[in-house]
């Protein structure tokens, strides 16, 4: 946290850090959430993060989809309208400085009485943060970043499906931890089957030769916004793309290898535990789809 912090602080360059918080539609420094919240108290939420360009959400109907979508897995109904959600996104937007900004939008099931049954849940709280997101380090996207395989599992589709972008996160904490105690970037987790899933907030692409392939859905993955971007932007330049079970070890014999994600966009990895990756530089394909995804985000911007 501590080093986050310091980055932030430097990065912004004399832009003042400015964070925006509403809570269900209240921007204000009185509003508050109760402590019998469910999301609080079991996860019992869902939520979405994407990043502004010029002020605009990418792909913002895709998030509100997924939060829907996630929601309706787990049999929450929102007490608000998707016309209310959007003009309560934008008054935290208009509210920030700067262009470039991490918007999170959480739904919870709500306070309730101390017990496990939804239903004890009341109404929902839809909280809204907003913050101005200084560009990540050049070193990550010129220089690469070093990954490990962990030991912590991807749940199961049959559990709490990653599919869900729920509030449910400790498996991923978990691994994340153990990246940072072996001072790699980030944690690449394993299904029950041993197969690629995803990174703890990103998913994971690897190329062989000049074909890009991904893990399908069905290895127990959050089916990515970029992910999704990515496979339809790679077939329109007539890249070769597939979505195949990867293996650690198919993984580590991969030319190059990278993850995705709306924040990050694509950051090459070229190294996992400490098995260098290819040439263990950046490869030329991962560079030249960063490049094509760049484009496409202007072009988006544009309509
Ligand atoms: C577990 C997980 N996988 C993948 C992603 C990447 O998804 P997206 O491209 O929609 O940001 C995220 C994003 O936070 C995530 O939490």
């Amino acid at each position: 946290m501590k080093k986050l912090g310091t980055f932030f602080l430097k990065a912004t360059k004399g832009l003042a850090i400015k964070e925006v918080v509403s809570i269900n539609g209240q921007i204000d420094s009185k509003a508050a959430i109760s402590v019998f919240d469910r999301g609080f108290l079991y996860g019992d939420s869902v939520y979405e993060v994407t990043l502004t360009y010029n002020k605009i959400p990418f792909l913002l109907d895709e998030h509100l989809d997924r939060l829907y979508r996630s929601a309706r897995s787990i049999h929450m109904e929102f007490s608000f309208s998707r016309e209310e959600l959007i003009k309560d996104i934008n008054n935290v937007i208009e509210k920030l400085e700067g262009d470039r900004q991490y918007i999170r939008v959480i739904v919870t099931r709500g306070a309730g009485e101390i017990n496990l049954d939804p239903s004890a849940a009341t109404k929902n709280n839809l909280v809204i943060i907003g913050r101005n997101l200084p560009e990540y380090p050049i070193s990550w996207y010129e220089k690469g970043v070093s990954m490990i395989i962990t030991d912590i599992l991807r749940n199961s589709k049959r559990s709490m499906d990653p599919g869900v972008k729920s509030g449910n996160y400790l498996n991923n904490v978990l691994a994340m931890a153990e990246a940072k105690e072996k001072k790699a970037f980030d944690a690449i987790m394993l299904n029950y089957k041993g197969n690629i899933t995803e990174g703890t907030t990103s998913n994971i692409w690897i190329v062989e030769g000049s074909r890009f392939v991904t893990p399908p859905l069905d290895a127990g993955l959050l089916g990515g916004i970029t992910r999704k971007t990515l496979l339809l932007i790679a077939s329109k330049n007539n890249l070769s793309v597939s979505e195949e079970n990867i293996s650690p070890e198919r993984l580590k014999a991969a030319d190059e290898c990278f993850l995705t994600s709306s924040t990050k966009e694509i950051v090459p990895i070229i190294s996992v535990d400490d098995c260098p990756i290819g040439t263990g530089t950046p490869g030329p394909h991962t560079k030249s789809l960063h490049k094509i995804y760049k484009k496409f985000v202007q072009e988006s911007l544009k309509k």
